[in-house]
């Protein structure tokens, strides 16, 4: 491979001119070390892009810096004995986009131990729009089905249902035969298309976590899937149903809450924390898997995702950062 190849990059600068972004050519020497150069054809938008395109994010610590935490595409030159030039892969995790140049770039150099091959089954393209996104909704999934939630327990409540999370997080379940319920900022515009994706029906966000004195409330959910977080936590608790359970992975709603005991000593709900980015990776293969095969989110593919140039990034990043996100925008490279 051609060693001073100039190509594309959004670019996040902080310095005595002051923060500022957009699209530069880089060469290769510019990207940090790693054993495995990526020709990249897709990235993701997540609401930690948004973060690290801010200084408020407070998530860079370095620039310049190319964000973009996940992506897709061919490996072009390796010294890792897993992969060779030609070969498909994709990168969520491991900090890519926030401490290491991530996606939102032609060409990325990464640790192969980072990378999985693309599953058969589905396109670069689909990998991105599924994401970090849509992999967190899956380990959101998977860690209900493993503490024993069935579709025949009861609805399912998704909260920020219109953002990436929350819509992969309808389709999925919605896939695996369970009610699901989508709880929406936007319930007068999206409502009909949270439905298209796999909603039954769909609430606003405060009559989902409407107010009760009580330490608990009536049982309504068999289980919540929750990237929001935040003050609504508390009321979300208090009516989840006996043995159920509450996958947690954001905080687009904030970063603290209240809560009792009694949820989880009367009605034995459980809090489930997911995280996407150190998972292990017998998990990531395991659950990319299934989101190639049995759990594919066709309705969330098919109708939530928004293909961008890197050059539409700045509006893109600033809406996600602004809770108007609907369904997933990639970008292609
Ligand atoms: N743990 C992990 O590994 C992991 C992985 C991925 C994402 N996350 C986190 O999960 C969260 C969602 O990520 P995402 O990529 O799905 O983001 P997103 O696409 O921007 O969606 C977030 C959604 O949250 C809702 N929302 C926004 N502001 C809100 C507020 N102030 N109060 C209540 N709801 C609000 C909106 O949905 P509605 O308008 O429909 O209510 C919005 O569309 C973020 O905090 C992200 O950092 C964590």
């Amino acid at each position: 491979m051609k060693k001073d190849i100039i190509f594309d990059a959004f670019v996040v600068r902080n310095d005595h001119q002051g923060f500022r972004s957009g699209v530069e050519a880089w060469g290769l020497d510019q990207l940090p070390e790693g054993d495995v150069i990526v020709k990249v054809l897709y990235s993701g938008v997540n609401y930690k892009d948004g973060l690290a395109s801010t200084p408020e994010g407070k998530i860079v610590k370095r620039y310049p810096f190319i964000p973009g935490i996940d992506l897709a595409g061919t490996v072009v030159e390796s010294t890792h004995p897993s992969y060779k030039p030609g070969d498909q892969v994709l990168c969520t995790g491991y900090e890519v986009g926030v401490t290491h140049e991530g996606g939102y770039s032609q060409y990325a150099r990464l640790k192969g131990e980072w990378l999985l091959p693309l599953p058969e089954g589905l396109t670069h393209k689909e990998a991105m729009g599924i994401g970090t996104a849509g992999f967190t909704a899956a380990l959101s999934v998977a860690s209900l089905l493993r503490n024993g939630i069935n579709p025949k327990d009861g609805p399912v409540l998704v909260t920020g249902a219109t953002g990436g999370v929350g819509s992969f997080a309808i389709s999925i379940l919605s896939k695996l035969g369970f009610n699901v319920i989508a709880s929406t900022g936007k319930a007068s515009t999206q409502g009909e298309w949270l439905k298209s994706i796999g909603a039954s029906s769909v609430v606003t966000r405060e009559e989902a976590a409407a107010e009760s004195k009580g330490v608990l409330s009536s049982e309504q959910w068999a289980a919540v899937i929750d990237p929001v977080g935040g003050t609504q936590l508390s009321s979300l608790l208090k009516r989840v149903k006996y043995d159920g359970a509450i996958a947690l992975s954001g905080l687009t709603g904030g970063g603290q809450f209240e809560a009792t005991v009694y949820p989880f000593i009367l009605r034995g709900v459980k809090l489930l924390g997911i995280d996407s980015v150190f998972c292990r990776m017998e998990t990531r293969q395991e659950i990319w898997a299934k989101l190639a095969d049995e759990w594919k989110p066709e309705s969330a593919l098919r109708l939530g995702i928004h293909v961008h140039t890197l050059n539409e990034l700045p509006d893109i990043l600033a809406g996600i950062l602004r809770g108007e996100a609907a369904g997933r925008s990639i970008i292609s490279l």
